[in-house]
C-alpha cells in the first residue's frame, strides 16, 4: 500500500492516472486498482521503423513521443500520426537534456526505445564496405550514433525511467550482432561483409546486458527487427516496416514480469 502511494504521489494525476484509481475504504483494508497509462518516448522515429513502432504502440493505447533529431521532420511525423514531437539528437549532450527536461516537466516517461541508428558502411550503390576499406572514422562515427547516442540517452533518462511503475527500455539492436550467427557458414549474416555496423550492434547487446543486471526493476532488452525496407538499406530489406516494427513493439509492451537482459527477434530468443 505504501509503495502504491509512493508511485501515485510521483506521478501526475491527471495525465496519468486520468483513466481511473478506484479505492474504496471498508473498514478493514484500502483496496486501490490503478490503470497507468504508458508515455513512450521512440528516438529516430521521424520515419522507418521508429516512425512504424510509434503507430503500433499507439494504436496500443501509448502516449508517444517522436523523437527527431531534425525538429521540423519530428513535428510533420507526429503530425500525420496525431501525436507529440520532441527534437532529439542522440549525438548531441544539450538536444537530449533539453527533451529530457521537456518530457518530464510533462510528467516523464514510461518506455524507452533506442532506435536512432545508422549504417554507415552502405554506399548509394547499395555496396557495404568490408574490412579492407574500415577506416577509424567510419567505426567512429558509427559508434557516436549507434553505440554512444544509446548510452547517452539511456543516462540521460534513468532518473525519469525510474519513476515509473513499470520501466521497460528496448535497444533496438540487429541480427547482425549476433555473434553466432556472423560465425555460422552459409547463412546471409555470415556473408555480411561489414565491420562498423554489426561491431556497434553487438556492443548494444553488451549493454543490454549489463544495464538489465544493473537495473533489475526495469525490463532492459535487445530487440532484431529483421531485414526490413527502409533508407537505412536503400530499402532493399525483405520484411515491410510493419512487419519489422511488429518485433520491437512485442518487447516494448513486456510488462514487469516479462523477460529482461534478453535479445529476441521474429522467433523469440537468438543466440549471442
Ligand atoms: N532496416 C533494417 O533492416 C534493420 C535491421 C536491423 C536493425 N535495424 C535498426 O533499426 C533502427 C531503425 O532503422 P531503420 O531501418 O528504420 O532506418 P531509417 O529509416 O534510416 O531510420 C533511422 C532513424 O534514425 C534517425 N537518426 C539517425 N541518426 C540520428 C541521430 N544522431 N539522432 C537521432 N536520430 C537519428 C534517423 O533520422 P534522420 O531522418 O534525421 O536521418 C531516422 O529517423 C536502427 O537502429 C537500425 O540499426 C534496422
Amino acid at each position: 500500500m505504501h509503495e502504491y502511494r509512493r508511485l501515485l504521489d510521483q506521478r501526475d494525476p491527471e495525465q496519468k492516472l486520468a483513466r481511473g484509481i478506484r479505492g474504496r475504504l471498508d473498514g478493514i483494508g484500502y483496496c486501490l486498482s490503478v490503470v497507468v497509462m504508458t508515455t513512450t518516448l521512440i528516438t529516430g522515429a521521424n520515419k522507418g521503423l521508429g516512425f512504424e513502432t510509434a503507430r503500433q504502440l499507439i494504436a496500443a493505447g501509448h502516449t508517444v513521443y517522436i523523437g527527431s533529431r531534425d525538429a521540423e521532420r519530428g513535428r510533420r511525423a507526429a503530425e500525420q500520426l496525431g501525436t507529440r514531437a520532441i527534437q532529439l539528437d542522440v549525438t548531441d549532450d544539450g538536444s537530449v537534456d533539453a527533451a529530457v527536461k521537456a518530457i518530464e516537466a510533462d510528467g516523464g516517461v514510461d518506455v524507452l526505445v533506442n532506435n536512432a541508428g545508422i549504417q554507415e558502411e552502405m554506399g548509394d550503390d547499395n555496396v557495404v564496405l568490408g574490412a579492407a576499406d574500415l577506416t577509424a572514422d567510419m567505426m567512429r562515427k558509427t559508434f557516436e550514433t549507434n553505440v554512444f547516442g544509446t548510452v547517452r540517452v539511456l543516462h540521460a533518462f534513468l532518473p525519469l525511467l525510474q519513476r515509473s511503475i513499470a520501466p521497460v527500455v528496448v535497444n533496438v539492436s540487429s541480427g547482425l550482432a549476433s555473434l553466432t550467427r556472423v560465425t555460422t557458414v552459409g547463412t546471409s549474416t555470415y556473408a555480411y561483409p561489414g565491420v562498423a555496423y554489426p561491431a556497434s550492434k553487438t556492443a548494444i547487446n553488451m549493454i543490454t546486458v549489463q544495464y538489465a543486471k544493473a537495473f533489475p526493476n526495469m525490463r532492459i532488452n535487445a530487440v532484431e527487427p529483421g531485414f526490413t525496407k527502409t533508407d537505412l538499406n536503400r530499402n532493399t530489406g525483405l520484411l515491410t516496416v510493419e512487419q519489422g516494427a511488429e518485433n520491437i513493439v512485442r518487447i516494448a509492451l513486456v510488462g514487469p514480469d516479462g523477460p529482461t537482459g534478453g535479445y529476441f527477434g521474429a522467433e523469440g530468443i537468438i543466440p549471442w
